[in-house]
């Protein structure tokens, strides 16, 4: 039986912007349950049950997360992380732009689950329609009387503001969103304390991710042994994988977690371009290591592609074929981080500058071999030492091309010429 699509079902079918379309497909049911027949600790031990890991990147389980909350007195918030700014990842952005009530809905339950005071969403600066659509959306919903004081005459209420960011990668960073959203620069800050007991405002604050957020209507509604019985035993409920690079039919795809990659390229995504042979594939956005031909029957969830030595992240697969140069890639994205580092940080500020400009060279044909041996040290140097992890993410990719084609690199320095894209020319 072909797997029915969870939360993407009915985009690119049926208008679920329009409010009235949304609610003939059950939409605000959840929260008309939850409201109606469960207390806030009951939507939350249901999302507990369910093992609902986030997907912003790190698969922390959010009942576990808005358990962390204290219960002080002190007001509490709910930031949706909107930012969406892994290269190659996609996904928050169809939810955001094509079904904004599933992504209101889920907000509104995990607020009443949390008791925040009130709810944000801290979106990218560059997503200027998906922001238009939730502004649209909210009025819609506000005016049906989901949003604002007293809720379906419950005696719930909530605001959901919502917040443009100004297309800073860093941003995306919980403790930079939270920056930001104050007013300041969007520089991360040091953890501990976790935004949960010091966030926005330094109040205790839940920040999850769009997908994660979009998942709670239908714990709710259907319950969780429903949400357990897809994916696999550890990493329930679906994914959207956001493949992109050298396939027939880049997009997103809603899976069940542990899917496998082959299954995801060779049946979903169409395959491989014609001609092309399979080089490598990063299954978690630009911050992952990449993943082999190997590793083809490699199920794609939290557990599965650590072990393999990866990262499942934001669950953009990015692919590459036989045509693509790592050197060229390598540095492409090393000029990335290094544009997209906030500064706080020596080893980050300098180590990805430096990184980007070794790279530079060794593209040219300039390069040494002691540029390699330096490329290779950094991961003692930027690993571990900074506030944040996007020092860390910037080297993942570098160094496992740096290990699995290490003869790319031997070209540019030895050959001084790239093996790739001559290959290429000769064989046309
Ligand atoms: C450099 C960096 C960039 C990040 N960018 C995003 C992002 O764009 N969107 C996102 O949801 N999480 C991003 N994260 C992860 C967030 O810090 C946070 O863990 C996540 O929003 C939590 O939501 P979740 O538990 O629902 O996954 C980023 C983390 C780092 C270190
Ligand atoms: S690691 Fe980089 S991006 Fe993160 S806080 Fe430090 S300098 Fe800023």
């Amino acid at each position: 039986m072909a797997f029915e699509p969870v939360l993407t079902k009915g985009i690119g079918e049926l208008d679920l912007v329009d409010i009235e379309v949304y609610e003939k497909q059950g939409g605000y049911q959840a929260l008309r349950k939850a409201l109606k027949q469960m207390t806030p600790e009951d939507v939350h031990a249901e999302v507990k049950k369910a093992n609902l890991r986030g997907r912003g990147g790190a698969g922390f389980p959010a009942g576990v997360k808005w358990g962390f909350l204290p219960d002080d007195g002190r007001p509490r918030y709910l930031c949706c992380n909107a930012d969406e700014s892994e290269p190659g990842t996609f996904n928050n952005k169809m939810l955001i732009e094509y079904n904004p009530h599933l992504l209101i809905e889920g907000i509104l339950l995990a607020a009443y689950a949390t008791k925040a005071a009130q709810s944000f969403i801290y979106i990218r600066g560059e997503f200027k329609r998906g922001y238009d659509v939730l502004v649209k959306a909210l009025a819609q919903a506000k005016a049906k009387g989901y949003v604002g004081d007293n809720i379906l005459g419950t005696g719930f209420s909530q605001e959901i503001t919502v917040h443009r960011g100004a297309g800073a990668y860093i941003c995306g960073e919980e403790t930079g969103l939270l920056s930001s959203l104050e007013g300041g620069r969007g520089e991360p800050r040091l953890k501990p304390p976790f935004p949960a007991v010091s966030g926005l405002y330094g109040m205790p604050t839940v920040v999850n991710n769009v997908e994660t957020l979009c998942n709670v209507p239908f714990i709710v509604d259907r319950g969780a042994d429903w949400f357990l019985s897809i994916g696999t035993e550890k990493s329930p409920g679906t994914k959207i994988f956001s493949v992109s690079g050298m396939v027939r039919r880049p997009g997103n795809y809603e899976l069940p977690l542990g899917v496998t990659l082959r299954e995801l390229l060779e049946e979903h995504a169409g395959g491989l371009l014609p001609g092309r042979t399979l080089k490598a594939v990063q299954p978690g956005g630009a911050s992952s290591p990449v993943l082999l031909p190997e590793h083809l029957d490699l199920p794609l969830d939290f557990d599965s592609v650590p072990a393999a030595g990866s990262i499942l992240g934001t669950a953009g697969v990015i692919v590459f074929d036989n045509t693509v140069c790592m050197v060229r890639t390598a540095l492409y994205y090393a000029e990335f981080f290094s544009h997209e580092s906030c500064g706080q940080c020596t080893p980050c500020r300098e180590g990805t500058a430096w990184t980007a400009r070794i790279l530079r060279r060794i593209e040219r044909g300039e390069g040494t071999m002691h540029d390699l041996e330096v490329l290779r040290s950094l991961k003692e140097k930027m690993s571990g030492t900074t506030i944040c992890l996007l020092s860390d993410f910037s080297i993942t990719f570098l160094q496992s091309v740096l290990t699995h084609f290490a003869d790319e690199f031997e070209a540019h320095v030895r050959g001084k010429a790239c093996g790739v894209h001559s290959l290429e020319v000769r064989s046309a």
